[in-house]
């Protein structure tokens, strides 16, 4: 199908969503996140063909949050391999993102990478004995190069407002601990991944940065067909918590959602996209975001299904 409606298509979805009566509500349990009007929306695409479209607040930065689990686990296995998956798992939780529950029941081996307890063993792991500077600098890499600029930084006042109110985290990362499945201590774990979430990135700077999972030809080859491929597949299944069933359902795309409001999907061989619109759904999902995804992927016919 022919793609030359898309770029009025994505102007048409943009206005109908700044329509929208209910936007969600932002993340409030971080206070810098609070902080941020709801009330608005972007999207932003890059296609096989090199075409790249935006939309709406397309060049806004906002805090990426858990979407940078996707760059601290593609990190980790450039690094280590699959030994990762000895610490993580690779199912879905069917919990909230910073659920302990399952951890009790499973020995302290998070059900997957995305979850924060998972994403918090992925950071321990890129640590791996070195300072969180160098940790973090190679996320900062990774992201830059993929997206092809240097122009994004992490949001320090956000890293310092996760920090100061972290307890839920420091929880999973005590309890990891008292499971032998952390290496480093719990604050220098804490401290490298309240900075890596607090990457600040706008949707078109996103949608390049996803482009190597997407594998579309001539981007920078930051990663593996295969290993994308299996990223793509924990995106799928886990990459929206206990809304990851309901996502594949209405969007039928990988995807990976934050509590800044953006979500990173993937059109394998076809389309990296990202839309950011800050409130939430009652997963800590993008509202209107996800609302988004759905109509570009019923627009595009782009579901995987
Ligand atoms: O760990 C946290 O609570 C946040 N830094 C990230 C959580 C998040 O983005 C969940 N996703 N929707």
């Amino acid at each position: 199908m022919s793609m030359d409606g898309l770029p009025k298509e994505l102007e048409r979805l943009v206005a109908e969503a700044r329509g929208a009566g209910d936007w969600g509500r932002p993340a409030d349990y971080i206070p810098e996140l609070a902080k941020v009007d709801p009330a608005q929306v972007g999207v932003a695409l890059c296609l096989a063909d090199g075409t790249e479209l935006g939309a709406g607040e397309a060049d806004r930065p906002f805090s990426i949050q858990s979407i940078s689990k996707v760059f601290s686990l593609a990190a980790v296995l450039g690094r280590l391999g699959d030994d990762l998956w000895r610490r993580v798992g690779r199912e879905p939780s069917g919990t909230a993102f910073d659920s302990i529950f399952l951890l009790e029941h499973e020995n302290g081996r998070p059900r997957n990478p995305f979850i924060n307890a998972g994403a918090l063993v992925t950071t321990d792991a890129l640590l791996g004995g070195r300072e969180p500077r160098q940790a973090l600098s190679e996320i900062m890499h990774l992201v830059r190069a993929a997206a092809e600029d240097d122009d994004i930084h992490i949001d320090k006042a956000v890293a310092e407002s996760e920090k100061a109110t972290a307890s839920r985290n420091m929880a999973l990362l005590y309890y990891l601990q008292s499971h032998d499945n952390l290496l480093n201590p719990p604050e220098m774990v804490m401290g490298t991944y309240a900075h890596q979430c607090a990457i600040e990135m706008t949707c078109r700077q996103l949608a390049r940065a996803g482009r190597m999972l997407a594998m579309l030809p001539g981007v920078p080859a930051m990663i593996s067909p295969l290993r994308a491929r299996r990223i793509n597949a924990l995106m799928m299944t886990c990459g929206q918590y206990d809304g990851s069933g309901n996502f594949a359902f209405r969007v039928g795309l990988p995807g990976k959602s934050g509590v800044g409001g953006g979500i990173l999907l993937v059109a394998p061989g076809v389309a990296s996209i990202a839309v950011w619109s800050p409130g939430l759904d009652g997963y800590g999902n993008s509202q209107v975001g996800t609302w988004l995804a759905e109509r570009i992927a019923g627009y595009t016919g782009w579901s995987v299904f």
